[in-house]
């Protein structure tokens, strides 16, 4: 049996450590992956008119698992970032990041293990803005509760699978008393379906700051798009940075597995990215796929190289090489 997924290395950085994690996931997966090499980004706009290619979208929805590098984003006008449309057009509506201590690498605190789960389909990322007169400008923050519920039941579905505890609505339904309170409306009642699973609510700004101070009394986070934007890169911070956080998106009928930085092109080109995030997302893809194994062996590799600490990259304070980070990584995953 061989498994299929779309490949997308992506712009900057992402070439580099799209090729690092393909080199560990060919040698971790318990069958061979056949991989579908898609492209995305503003480099394709003269090739297709368009960042994101038609075949790239119909790959995806073949193969059903995407593994993606990042791909800049202009800022302020041009092309819609391509991320958030793929999330759209393939309705990825969940994005879920783990945060957690790594062996080895320094952090501010030890035994982190949280879950952040963010809506990734609505809210203030729905794209609709608007001048109202010159000098005002309005952007629609939309919750639904259609999107509300599916995040919110993802969240616990999660917890379940994953053995957790509690699950923890964020929120700032004291000031969005509509839209946020529509969204702990729903969630309280999705709670209810899951006696096993405690539930609670905090307050987005409060999260923030009990996250910095004591990031070890939460569990799971779920919460809508912005948010959880904003969160789940403060997460990160509390485990050792973005080389090592990895991200998935998923929906109904796809999957999509990336990194939680972005294209890094202040060190784009020069071979010494850390490959880490997207190598676990890796991993999340394999488990995703079913390859329990190859994703456990994945994790293992990772594990094991960032603990030994001869062979890091320098974002980590070692010299090592992208590719030479991802071949010891292999090669203990290959086992
Ligand atoms: P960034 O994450 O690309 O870089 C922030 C800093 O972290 C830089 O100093 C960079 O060198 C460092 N860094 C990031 N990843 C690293 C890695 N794997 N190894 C070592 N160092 C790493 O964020 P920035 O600069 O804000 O964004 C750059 C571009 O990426 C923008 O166009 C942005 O829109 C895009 N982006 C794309 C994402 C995606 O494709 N999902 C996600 C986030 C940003
Ligand atoms: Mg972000």
């Amino acid at each position: 049996m061989s498994l299929k997924a779309t490949l997308i290395p992506g712009d900057g950085i992402g070439p580099e450590v799209a090729a690092a994690a393909r080199l560990v996931l060919d040698a971790a997966a318990s069958s061979p992956i056949s991989w579908e090499e898609c492209e995305a980004g503003g480099d394709y706009i003269g090739r297709y008119g368009k960042p994101l290619p038609d075949e790239t979208v119909q790959s995806i929805r073949r193969t059903g698992v995407a593994l993606k590098g990042p791909i800049t984003t202009p800022v302020g006008s041009g092309f819609r970032s391509v991320n958030v449309e793929l999330r759209k057009r393939l309705d990825l509506y969940a994005n879920f990041r783990p945060a957690r201590t790594m062996p080895g690498v320094k952090s501010r605190y030890d035994g982190v293990d949280l879950m952040v789960v963010r809506e990734n389909t609505e809210g203030l990322y729905s794209g609709l803005e608007h001048i109202v007169v010159p000098g005002v400008v309005e952007s629609l923050r939309v919750i639904t509760e259609k999107g509300s519920e599916r995040i919110v039941r993802y969240a616990f579905e999660l917890a379940r699978r994953q053995g957790r505890r509690r699950v923890t609505a964020v929120h700032k339904a004291n000031i969005l008393k509509l839209s946020d309170g529509l969204f702990l409306e729903v969630a309280r009642r999705v709670a209810r379906d899951f006696p096993d699973i405690e539930y609670d609510e905090a307050i987005v700004d409060a999260t923030a700051m009990r996250l910095v101070m004591d990031p070890a009394s939460f569990d799971v986070l779920v919460m809508e798009n912005l948010f959880g934007d904003i969160v789940s890169d403060l997460a990160a911070g509390l485990v050792g940075g973005l080389g090592l956080a990895p991200s998935s998106n998923i929906g109904e009928h796809a999957a999509m597995f990336e990194a939680v930085h972005g294209s890094a092109p202040d060190i784009a080109g020069k071979g010494i990215a850390n490959p880490t995030a997207l190598i676990l997302a890796g991993a999340m893809m394999l488990h995703h796929m079913g390859d329990h194994e190859g994703g456990d062996r994945v994790e293992r590799g990772v594990i094991q190289v960032l603990e030994e600490g001869s062979c890091r990259t320098a974002d980590l304070g070692g010299s090592a090489s992208t590719r030479a980070f991802a071949e010891a990584v292999a090669a203990v995953s290959s086992t």
